[in-house]
């Protein structure tokens, strides 16, 4: 049983938008905290960034961070992290019941970004805030100088203006979790009236408004509705956010999980173009996939250490350190592969969290920083995901699902690059214990070799990264890929997420 596919420059998705490849930093047990900074520790720079974490960061290719939540937002007050640390305030962090010390804000931030070369996107707090607090933040970052707010910023020590351009109008406000919660009239108004006012000082400012936190939501769909029925006009993305684990030991369903993330972006897709047709607008709203990761959320997950949790209102406790298998790591790439495959959309995305928490690069207060497994696929795909996504339409065998029905075996995207002509396929075989013959005919690419045929797979799908065996999963190179007489043939291992380049 073979999977095979067509690749043609004439049948072209979207070129990529280099914001797919995103992150997330919010202030969250310890992503921040012994995290991203850790004055004190060996590779620590001036500033109390982590060198060892920085240089991961680097080579994870990201490119656009968000900041500094998530649920912390909605209660965060902007002005606590910034000027003097030995004057800032300590705070209760109602969202993870955790002590803040604020050692670590706005400039802060902004140095980690511009070391790694990101693009900050900042979300403001429309929970217990609103207007005023957002365009002060707004002034504070952007303007170049002579008010209270940018002179502030340049006596701290930020000169120059941020120029922070995609700010998020809050965070998950149809979730009764999140402090502040509205119905979706309400935070429609409020996000209507905030992207009004930051339009004023700035036309250009590129705005997120909150979509639902999950497809599950009972208002999915209709809180879209509702927000863009009050704020297409004065939008420009919507926000989405998904995570997926294992449930009850079905691992084909869990394999499937992309299935579920195309049809959140298909279903948000037709939702924001339904309010463009109803307001006979020509305009269209974008996607901002800005929250996506596996997630053990029912808990039961194997953590980076089992050192505990610290009491609730203790200080950068172990909070959501999951630590990644082989599986994980597959479902992650086939994740980022429903991400390119709708780059026509979805133009923003950040892979929640960056550091510690549910996240591809892990530390050690004091210790080592290493990569997890789903660190692999995401640094390929920001490398060779770069250019125009072509449209694949996979056939062959398909499986059946507890959760999802029947599915496809293979779920896949490729990439053109459109400077060199090189092709990347991405693949991921969701076959527990079946190899996965693939056949590709390439038409009028020009192609003539394989680069390389990439391969994350384990005989053991638990094996994870650790501490004691920071390298035990890596990715490994294929054996027995082919390209003559304009197709490519490869056996994509079972249950493996490859990356096969083609030149
Ligand atoms: O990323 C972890 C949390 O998940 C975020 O704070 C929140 O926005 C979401 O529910």
């Amino acid at each position: 049983h073979t999977a095979r596919f067509t690749l043609d420059p004439a049948f072209a998705v979207s070129p990529v938008d280099p914001r797919l490849f995103g992150s997330f930093v919010e202030h969250l047990g310890r992503c921040v905290y012994t995290g991203v900074y850790e004055p004190g520790h060996p590779t620590a720079d001036a500033a109390g960034l982590r060198g060892d974490v920085l240089d991961l960061v680097r080579e994870l290719g990201v490119t656009v961070v968000r900041y500094p939540g998530g649920n912390f937002v909605s209660g965060y007050k902007w002005e606590d992290g910034v000027g003097p640390r030995e004057r800032r305030p300590r705070r209760l962090d109602l969202a993870w019941r955790s002590t803040e010390s604020n050692q670590f804000g706005l400039g802060e931030f902004m140095d980690f970004v511009r070391k790694i070369d990101a693009e900050p996107m900042l979300a403001v707090n429309l929970g217990t805030r609103g207007v005023a607090e957002a365009i002060e933040l707004q002034e504070y970052a952007n303007h170049p100088g002579g008010t209270e707010l940018s002179d502030l910023r340049a006596s701290h020590g930020d000169k120059d203006p941020y120029g922070v351009a995609l700010w998020c109008l809050g965070n998950e406000m149809d979730g009764p979790w999140q402090t502040g919660h509205k119905t979706a009239d309400e935070y429609g108004r409020l996000a209507a009236e905030t992207a009004r006012a930051m339009r004023q000082a700035d036309p250009g400012v590129e705005l997120v408004a909150c979509g639902s936190s999950s497809q599950s939501m009972p208002t999915f769909a209709a809180w879209e509705g509702t927000v863009l029925g009050h704020a297409y006009d004065l939008v420009d993305h919507i926000s989405l956010h998904a995570y997926y684990q294992e449930e009850d030991g079905d691992r084909d369903s869990f394999l499937a999980s992309a299935v579920d993330t195309e049809s959140f972006i298909e279903n948000v897709v037709a939702t924001c173009d339904h309010v463009g047709a109803r307001l006979k607008s020509p305009k269209r709203i974008t996607l901002s996939f800005d929250e996506w990761n596996v997630w053990y959320q029912s808990g039961g997950a194997p953590q980076l250490s089992d050192e505990g949790r610290g009491e609730d209102w203790s200080e950068a406790p172990r909070l959501l350190e999951d630590n990644y298998s082989v599986t994980d790591a597959v479902v992650f790439g086939s994740l980022l592969i429903a991400l390119l495959r709708h780059a026509d959309r979805v133009k923003v995305a950040c892979l929640a969290q960056l550091v510690n928490v549910i996240a591809p690069i892990a530390t050690e207060p004091g210790g080592a920083a290493w990569r997890q497994t789903t660190f692999h696929p995401f640094a390929q795909a920001s490398k060779y995901g770069r250019g125009t996504v072509l449209d694949v339409r996979p056939e062959g065998p398909r499986h059946l699902t507890r959760r999802y029905g029947e599915v496809d075996l293979l779920h896949a995207t490729a990439v053109r690059d459109e400077a060199t002509g090189a092709v990347t396929v991405f693949a991921v075989n969701r076959h527990q214990t079946e190899p996965l013959p693939l056949e590709v005919t390439l038409h009028g690419l020009g192609l003539t070799e394989v680069t390389e045929h990439s391969v994350l797979a384990d005989a053991d799908p638990e094996a994870r990264n650790t501490a004691a065996e920071p390298e035990r999963v890596t990715p490994h190179q294929a054996t027995g890929t082919t390209l003559a007489g304009g197709v490519l043939r490869a056996t994509l291992e079972p249950l493996s997420w490859n990356v096969i380049r083609l030149g």
